[in-house]
């Protein structure tokens, strides 16, 4: 079996689906591996690493037309699928629910198309879990850029010069991004709250030494699936009223909010930023699925009444060496899953299997995705 890999092509995508050493255990494992020259370069892996760990460079369209599994970080454009050798598989981000005319394109074309984004987040799938390393990077890079837009120190500073208290970090959505960024802040030296609408995460945020900040609400705010729901006007209304006293007063403000199928939910209005101080800075991760500020434009720094308002686009590739490295391992365990003999075994009595194959032989598999095309 051949598994390759070609270059990524969207322009701020640095990162490879497969490090030199997912090619060695690969390659133990007995497959072929064809990459395309200087797919690593972007996250300081060469083409010479790979070529030691027993990979072959190849040409993109020789790759594309003779691999039997394709491995990509984002979807691969439609010129490239319709290259790719009928019945072969593709793993990689599709987002299928976000981009239904690719699924059809992969339904069209035999192809089979596994998500990282869809394999569940089961404890037995927590080595596969992409969108957890990924999301994890995204919230340390926030904190850290939220630092580097500040015009002052994060740590309290007693110098002989006077004493300079702790900046005030506000953390608002505490899944996998929004804890690691609360992490981040600490040791950097702020003071940090953070607020979440799933009642279950005031412990995590708590453990990690920063303040919950509580806001009653009177509905259930958390599915069956551990996922945040969206919450009705009237509720959207009283949390907006209790976060608009905790971002006045914060020097920095990291929003991470998101609904899963969703545009992300508006946290900060134009008015929460202009009552901010001179200098303050936001952060805004949600900003792929249109942010949680109301002023956020996504992939640019503005300044907004002297508020610097940051919404960043594809925070993971800005690591990309090491964003690369837990990719590439989460792909690997989910390799180990498929791979029977060296063949991919598309088991779908294995709940990890079905609910990451969205297409197969013409047909849409995921019970997740269908549930959620609905
Ligand atoms: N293997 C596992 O068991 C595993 C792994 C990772 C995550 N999870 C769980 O998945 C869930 C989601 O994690 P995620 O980081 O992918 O979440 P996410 O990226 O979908 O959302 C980020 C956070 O935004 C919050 N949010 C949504 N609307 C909000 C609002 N109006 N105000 C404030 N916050 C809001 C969500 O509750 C969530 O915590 C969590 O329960 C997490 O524990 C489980």
């Amino acid at each position: 079996m051949i598994v390759g890999v070609c270059k990524e092509t969207e322009a701020l995508e640095k990162r490879v689906a497969l490090t030199p050493e997912g090619t060695e255990k690969l390659s133990k494992m007995g497959l072929t591996i064809y990459i395309e020259s200087e797919s690593g370069l972007a996250s300081s892996y060469s083409d010479q690493q790979y070529i030691d760990s027993g990979a072959e460079i190849k040409k993109r369209n020789q790759i594309l037309s003779e691999t039997d599994l394709l491995l990509a970080v984002q979807a691969p454009l439609a010129e490239d699928l319709e290259k790719m050798k009928k019945n072969s598989a593709l793993i990689a981000f599709l987002w299928p629910l976000q981009h239904k005319k690719y699924v059809d394109f992969l339904l069209n074309a035999d192809l089979t198309g596994m998500a990282m984004d869809t394999i569940p987040r089961i404890s037995r799938a927590q080595s596969m879990d992409a969108l957890s390393s990924m999301s994890n990077i995204a919230g340390y890079k926030a904190a850290l850029l939220g630092a580097n837009h500040l015009d002052r120190y994060l740590p309290m500073m007693m110098t002989a010069a006077g004493t300079i208290p702790p900046a005030k970090v506000l953390v608002l959505g505490a899944g996998v991004a929004g804890l690691q960024a609360i992490a981040t802040a600490k040791r950097l030296g702020a003071v940090v709250e953070a607020f979440d609408i799933r009642p279950a995460v005031k412990e995590q945020v708590e453990s990690l030494g920063a303040k919950f900040v509580e806001v009653p609400l009177e509905e259930e705010s958390e599915t069956k699936g551990g996922y945040a729901k969206e919450l009705s006007d009237q509720n959207k209304e009283k949390q907006r009223e209790v976060i608009h006293k905790h971002v006045a007063k914060s020097d920095i403000v990291i929003t991470t909010a998101l609904i899963p199928g969703k545009p992300a939910p508006q946290l900060i209005t134009r008015q929460m930023v202009e009552d901010m101080s001179a200098g303050s800075v936001i952060i805004d991760i949600a900003a792929e699925q249109g942010g949680n500020c109301e002023v956020t434009e996504p992939g640019k720094t503005i300044r907004h009444n002297e508020v610097i308002v940051d919404g960043p686009l594809n925070l993971p590739s800005s690591l990309a060496h090491h964003a690369s490295k837990l990719y590439s391992k989460n792909i690997l365990s989910l390799l180990d899953l498929l791979i029977k003999d060296g063949q991919p075994n598309f088991n779908f009595d294995d709940e990890i299997i079905a609910n990451a194959t969205v297409t197969h032989n013409g047909e849409l598999i995921s019970p997740f995705v269908k549930e959620n095309m609905k």
